[in-house]
C-alpha cells in the first residue's frame, strides 16, 4: 500500500498471491491493461469493470515491443504515482506494474504471430510490428492475471479486434469487452499522446473527428459513395494540415475493406499525424 491507498505490485511473484487469494474467495476478477498516463479515457474503463465484476485490476506496463525504434518510447509519459491516485479514484483495487526485466527477462524469445485483422492494412501498414508486441505483452498479462474479463478502449479499434481474434483463436477463457471512445468537449478522443500536441495543433485536432463525423454521414444517408466521400474527407483533412496515413470504411468485424454499405456493418477508421504527433480515431457509420 501507499498514501494513495491502493496497492502497487511490481513482481509476477506477488501478483499471483494476491490473485490466488482473490480467486478463492470466488471473486471475479477484471483486468484493464493500460500503459499508464491515465487519462478519463482509462477511468472510464474502470469504472466499467467494476460494473463486470469484484476486482479490478490495472496495469502499467510501457511495452518497448510494441514501438518500433523511431518512436515513441522513450518520451511516452511515465507518472505512476499520478495514475495511483486516478486509478484509486476510479475504484480500481490493485496496480500491476512491471520492470521490462520481470516481462522480459534475459533469453526471452517468444513473439504472438498474428494475420486476420492484425494485417489488412491500417496500422500493421504504418507500424508492422506493433501488433506483434501488443498481442505478446497482453498474453503475458492474460497468463499472469487469468481475468474473467479485460476491458480494451474502441479508440484503438484494430488493436481491440487483433486482441478479440487472439483470445478467440488461443482458446483464452476471456471475456473481452470494447469500452466506447471518450472525447474532449470538442469532439477529440482522450488520447496519453494528445499531450504532445502544440496549443495550435490541440485547437486543429477536433477537426479529425468532426471530418469522421461528416464523412460518415454522407456514407449512412447514401449521399456519397464509400469511395467519394473518404477522397472528398482526405483531402479536407489534408487542407486543414492533416497528414493523412489512411481513412478508410472497412468491415466492422474483419476490419477488410467494403465497396459499399450493404457489405457492412461499417466502421470508418482514420490515422494522420498534425506536426509530429500521430492521431488515431473511429467511428461507426
Ligand atoms: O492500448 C494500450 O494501452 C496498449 O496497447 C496495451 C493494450 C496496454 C498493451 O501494451
Amino acid at each position: 500500500m501507499n498514501d494513495n491507498h491502493i496497492e502497487i505490485l511490481c513482481e509476477p511473484a506477488d501478483l499471483r498471491v494476491r490473485l490466488a487469494q482473490w480467486r478463492a474467495q470466488g471473486q471475479r476478477l477484471v483486468l484493464v491493461p493500460t500503459m499508464g498516463a491515465l487519462h478519463a479515457g482509462h477511468m472510464s474503463l474502470v469504472k466499467e469493470a467494476k460494473r463486470l465484476g469484484d476486482r479490478v485490476l490495472v496495469s502499467v506496463f510501457v511495452n518497448p515491443t510494441q514501438f518500433a525504434p523511431n518512436e515513441d518510447f522513450g518520451v511516452y509519459p511515465r507518472r505512476l504515482e499520478t495514475d495511483a491516485e486516478l486509478a484509486t479514484q476510479a475504484g480500481a483495487d490493485l496496480i500491476f506494474a512491471p520492470t521490462p526485466q520481470a516481462m522480459y527477462p534475459q533469453g526471452f524469445a517468444t513473439t504472438i504471430s498474428l494475420t486476420g485483422p492484425a494485417t489488412v492494412g491500417l496500422e500493421d501498414k504504418f507500424r508492422p510490428t506493433h501488433f506483434a508486441g501488443v498481442a505478446t505483452v497482453v498474453a503475458k498479462l492474460f497468463n499472469l492475471v487469468r481475468p474473467d474479463v479485460a476491458i480494451f478502449g474502441q479508440k484503438d479499434y484494430q488493436q481491440l479486434q487483433v486482441i478479440r481474434q487472439m483470445t478467440s483463436d488461443l482458446d483464452m477463457d476471456i471475456g473481452i469487452v470494447g469500452a466506447p471512445t471518450i472525447r474532449e468537449k470538442d469532439g477529440l478522443a482522450l488520447s496519453s499522446r494528445n499531450l504532445y500536441l502544440t496549443v495550435a495543433e490541440r485547437d486543429c485536432a477536433p477537426r479529425l473527428y468532426a471530418a469522421l463525423l461528416q464523412c460518415a454521414r454522407e456514407i449512412g444517408m447514401g449521399t456519397a459513395s464509400i469511395g467519394a466521400a473518404l477522397e472528398a474527407t482526405t483531402k479536407n483533412l489534408k487542407e486543414m494540415g492533416f497528414v493523412v496515413d489512411y481513412l478508410e470504411a472497412r468491415h466492422a468485424e474483419t476490419l477488410e475493406p467494403v465497396a459499399s454499405p450493404e457489405e457492412g456493418p461499417i466502421r470508418l477508421l482514420v490515422a494522420a499525424k498534425l506536426g509530429t504527433t500521430r492521431l488515431i480515431d473511429n467511428i461507426a457509420v
